[in-house]
């Protein structure tokens, strides 16, 4: 399956990225649990030179837990500060004005030292589409928070959101691009719905999705379908069609309709928590 991205959109964001990384004190970068290594942009770490880091393991509520605690492990081993957040439902949200203060805590010492009192922690969100920063800025920023900036000759064309006194955040997140040197990383953003629908056939990647469920969560599908399990992708498709009643003209079963089911049931949770990724050997398979 090939995955079509545009260098000149990378060019495009990476600059706007730059100029904005000179404006703040710490990067939040968002990663999806599902994918908490496909979901993380490569180049980031080069841009950040210096900056504090924070990786913020959105979506938990659709990943499998134990192996989120891996992933959050293996970052923290890496010397990134992390949090675990379902943006969606606000939870873990509000732990992350800590955070930040903890990742910023050397810049503070420096601040007080020089003297300098309250001068607020500069923060900016990131990471690659639909990874979740619109909804975590706004459940972060909450309603009663003040957008400041924007003043002529301060800070052109910048919106801050000041969340309290500690803590402003660049109100427009910077979007990055996946890493695509892999064609793994391509397969598993299309699973999660980060890649276009039209550039694969759905079909192919629902079969791709059950190979991998049966291998790693053996009794997710017939649990949920309520069908007989099988060891073949094609038949376990055909029991779901049959289930759902995904059924063309001719009597025959429409495996893109059901393909298209069970990847729409992945994706909103309804087959549970699992994630498509585990450290293996500080890797992932
Ligand atoms: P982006 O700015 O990084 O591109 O992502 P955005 O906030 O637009 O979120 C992309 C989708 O992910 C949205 O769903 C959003 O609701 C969902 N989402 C964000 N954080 C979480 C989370 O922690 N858990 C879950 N389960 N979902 C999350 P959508 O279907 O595109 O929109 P909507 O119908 O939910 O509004």
């Amino acid at each position: 399956m090939q995955f079509q991205w545009y260098p000149g959109h990378m060019a495009k964001a990476k600059n706007a990225m730059q100029e904005d990384l000179k404006l703040i004190d710490v990067i939040v970068e968002l990663v999806d649990c599902r994918v908490p290594y496909s979901s993380k942009n490569p180049d980031i770490d080069a841009l950040a030179n210096g900056k504090s880091r924070i990786i913020l393991m959105n979506k938990y509520d659709l990943a499998d837990s134990s192996v989120t605690e891996e992933w959050v492990n293996y970052y923290q081993n890496k010397g990134f500060f992390t949090a675990k957040v379902n943006s969606k439902n606000d939870r873990g949200v509000k732990a992350v004005n800590n955070v930040i203060r903890d990742a910023c805590r050397a810049k503070i010492e420096r601040d007080r030292k020089r003297g300098i009192k309250n001068r607020p922690i500069r923060a900016m969100v990131v990471g690659i589409p639909n990874v979740g920063k619109s909804t975590f800025i706004n459940s972060f920023a909450g309603r009663s928070c003040t957008k400041t900036g924007n003043k002529p000759g301060v800070t052109k064309g910048k919106q801050w959101i000041r969340l309290n006194k500690d803590v402003e955040l660049l109100d427009t997140p910077g979007i990055l691009w996946p890493k695509f040197d892999d064609d793994n990383v391509g397969l598993r953003l299309a699973f999660i719905g980060s890649i276009r629908d039209e550039l694969y056939n759905m079909y192919e990647l629902s079969l791709l999705l059950i190979q991998f469920l049966l291998k790693n969560y053996p009794y997710t599908i017939s649990d949920y379908y309520k069908i007989e399990s099988s060891d073949n992708d094609v038949t376990v498709l055909e029991r779901i069609a049959a289930r759902r009643g995904c059924i063309k003209s001719g009597a025959v079963f429409d495996l893109d309709k059901a393909g298209k089911c069970l990847i729409d049931d992945f994706r909103s949770g309804k087959l549970g928590g699992i994630t498509l990724e585990r450290i293996k050997l500080n890797c992932c398979e």
